[in-house]
């Protein structure tokens, strides 16, 4: 025993030393110190070993296991120093870092909060409503008759269940006026779906952005004055906004609203931006049904609503002359908004 337990140690050393790799330490470990490791049955042998002799035996085992297990260890974290400094072979990492090139909003992103933020500076508050509709909220409510072409299959995107992919964000006035009472001041922004066909000025999804203002004595000219006062906060005070009369079946007198676009090398021209109007009495009818109350009596209340399209807003801001650069997510034209 007293020879054979310091051999064990020298081999167990020796082969420590070769191993190459964590699973060759690893086998060693298990011969060695393993349930049938050569120490381990040495150490089994202790009752065979005369009494005498046994508190020196005992140390050698000890000794033995101690730096059998230091040993290893040992080795373990050279193997593995070894391999953290292979996986760094060839990198430089005294290197400055690269530079990570930062983000920016999408230019709608940026129309879309610099037209809220002017609007709440107003005011309004946010409101919203669901993408998927159904026709009461996206036309009945809204004194859209049964044979409006809005309401045609070939215009809007209809669902098996008949319910419908909204085609204009007014739906949320009808949503915000079943709830809330007056006054009431909100805009909501959100998407829009229509079947149009795609061009450099028609998308079949875009945005929109609704506003609804309910109290006593709203009048035209407070629709005027807000609406004229957003577009100069927005494009610049020179520049001139005008409203063309227009039909909706929601508002009655409507109108339309243009911007005038004048990009250098380019005469100017009026663009379309968005559809306005005071609402129409019988929208205050049909939600006081749907209510049960008379807290939109047309004879008390009155109110003025718009919708503007975004996409437009964008276009006519940064003079995009293609609104589907808007949805190519091309990183160059992305980049310049960055
Ligand atoms: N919903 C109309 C459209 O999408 C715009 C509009 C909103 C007009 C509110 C009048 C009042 O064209």
């Amino acid at each position: 025993m007293k020879e054979q337990i310091p051999a064990i140690q020298t081999e167990a050393l020796a082969r420590i030393a070769e191993a190459a790799d964590e699973r060759s330490l690893e086998d060693v470990r298990v011969g060695v110190l393993g349930k049938k490791g050569t120490l381990t049955q040495a150490a089994a042998g202790m009752r065979d070993v005369p009494k005498e002799d046994k508190a020196a035996v005992g140390q050698l085992l000890n000794e033995a296991r101690t730096a059998i297990t230091a040993g290893i260890e040992e080795k373990k974290a050279a193997l593995q120093a070894l391999a953290d400094e292979k996986a760094l072979e060839g990198i430089d990492v005294t290197l400055p870092a690269r530079e990570l090139a930062g983000g920016g909003l999408h230019p709608l992103t940026l129309i879309k909060d610099e037209a809220i933020g002017i609007l709440r500076r107003m005011g309004f508050s946010l409101a919203e409503g669901p993408e998927i509709e159904d026709e009461f909220h996206c036309f009945d409510a809204l004194n859209t008759p049964e044979d409006h072409p809005a309401r045609n299959e070939k215009d809007t995107f209809y669902f098996d269940s008949g319910k419908l992919l909204r085609t204009h964000t007014s739906s949320v006035q009808i949503r915000t006026m079943e709830t809330a009472k007056p006054p009431i001041r909100v805009i909501a922004p959100g998407s829009a779906y229509r079947r149009d066909e795609i061009d450099a000025t028609h998308l079949s999804v875009f945005n929109q952005l609704e506003g609804l203002f309910v109290a006593e004595d709203v009048s035209l000219p407070d629709l005027k004055g807000t609406l004229e006062y957003f577009f100069h906060e927005l494009f610049g005070a020179e520049t001139d906004v005008r409203f063309r009369p227009h039909f909706f079946p929601f508002t009655e007198p409507s109108f339309e609203i243009d911007v005038k676009l004048t990009i250098k090398g380019q005469a100017p021209r009026w663009i379309e931006v968005a559809g306005c109007g005071m609402v129409d009495p019988a929208v205050f009818e049909s939600i006081n049904k749907g209510r049960k109350d008379e807290l939109f009596d047309p004879e008390k209340v009155t109110g003025f609503a718009f919708g503007m399209g975004l996409d437009r807003l964008a276009m006519i801001r940064w003079g995009i002359k293609d609104i589907r650069l808007l949805i190519e997510n091309d990183v160059r034209f992305l980049k310049q908004f960055a």
